[in-house]
């Protein structure tokens, strides 16, 4: 059997789609997170703390592919570079990892994060391999049910989204991590542009609710980096196949 391929934060969002995909194309895969999971058939779960360190060289050790999926608010960076450590000392042969688009250009601490740990990587002196993604459907939709539970919801003019669908992520980073490495790879979004109202909209309708929204001004820096389109890739971006309103079209998750 071929060394495990190890998924850290393979029990989120992306990570629960990755694994079945590495499964069905023969290879054994260890998840990495903090809670764990339960093993099964050629998924070995491993507790580890990437921001603590804790747990992380045990979890490395044997394995020759990364794909580092891992994220949360704060601390990707730290995470990354604990990582990466780790990674060196285990002789790992490609590290893959997610980042989002605009991790460059918008000037917000978690973007700044990202982009120091695509910066940890790329000076790893390990092979790799960089994807940028932009929003999932799932994060839009958790921010779209956030934003409308009151009947009056302030939009911020002028913000635009290409959110993507998490399938089609997770069906590239497999592409990548059974590929060579590739260095950072051209960003992938979803087949569309839209404005924040209308991704609240189509959500409104789909939830079957009726709200006003009240359009505002996002201020500072990071809100001229939104306006100015920095969170999009309007050029050279290989795109999802699903639409924000396919995804709404598979019905909205009981919550
Ligand atoms: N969501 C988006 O729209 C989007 C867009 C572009 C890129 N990305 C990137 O894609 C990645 C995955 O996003 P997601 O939406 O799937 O995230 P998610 O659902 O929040 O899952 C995060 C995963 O990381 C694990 N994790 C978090 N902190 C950890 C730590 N300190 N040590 C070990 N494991 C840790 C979590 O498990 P435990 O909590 O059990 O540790 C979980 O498995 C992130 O890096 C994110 O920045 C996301």
């Amino acid at each position: 059997m071929s060394a495990p391929i190890l998924v850290t934060g393979g029990t989120g969002t992306l990570g629960r789609l990755v694994t079945p995909l590495l499964r069905e194309a023969g290879h054994p895969v260890r998840v990495l997170s903090r809670r764990g999971g339960r093993s099964g058939p050629g998924v070995e779960h491993v507790t580890a703390d990437l921001l603590s360190g804790e747990g992380i060289e045990a979890a490395v050790s044997g394995t020759e592919v990364v794909l580092h999926l891992a994220g949360g608010p704060k601390g990707d960076d730290q995470a990354t570079r604990n990582l990466v450590r780790a990674a060196q000392r285990a002789g790992v042969r490609q590290l893959v990892h997610i980042s989002v688009i605009g991790a460059d250009r918008v000037p917000l601490a978690w973007l700044r994060a990202k982009l120091d740990a695509e910066r940890a990587i790329a000076e790893s002196g390990l092979p790799w391999t960089t994807l940028r993604a932009a929003q999932f459907h799932d994060l839009v939709l958790t921010v779209a049910e956030k934003m409308t539970k009151l009947p009056v919801v302030p939009v911020p003019g002028g913000l635009r989204f290409q959110p993507v669908d998490a399938r089609d992520v997770a069906a590239r980073l497999v592409d990548l991590a059974l590929g060579e490495p590739a260095g950072l790879v051209p960003d992938l979004a979803g087949p569309r542009v839209y404005g924040m109202d209308e991704l609240i909209r189509s959500y409104l309708r789909a939830a079957g609710k009726r709200r006003l929204l009240v359009p505002v001004r996002l201020p500072g820096s990071a809100g001229r980096a939104y306006r100015n389109g920095d969170n999009l890739t309007l050029d050279g971006a290989s795109t999802g196949t699903r639409t924000w309103e396919a995804f709404l079209a598979e019905g909205l998750p009981r919550r």
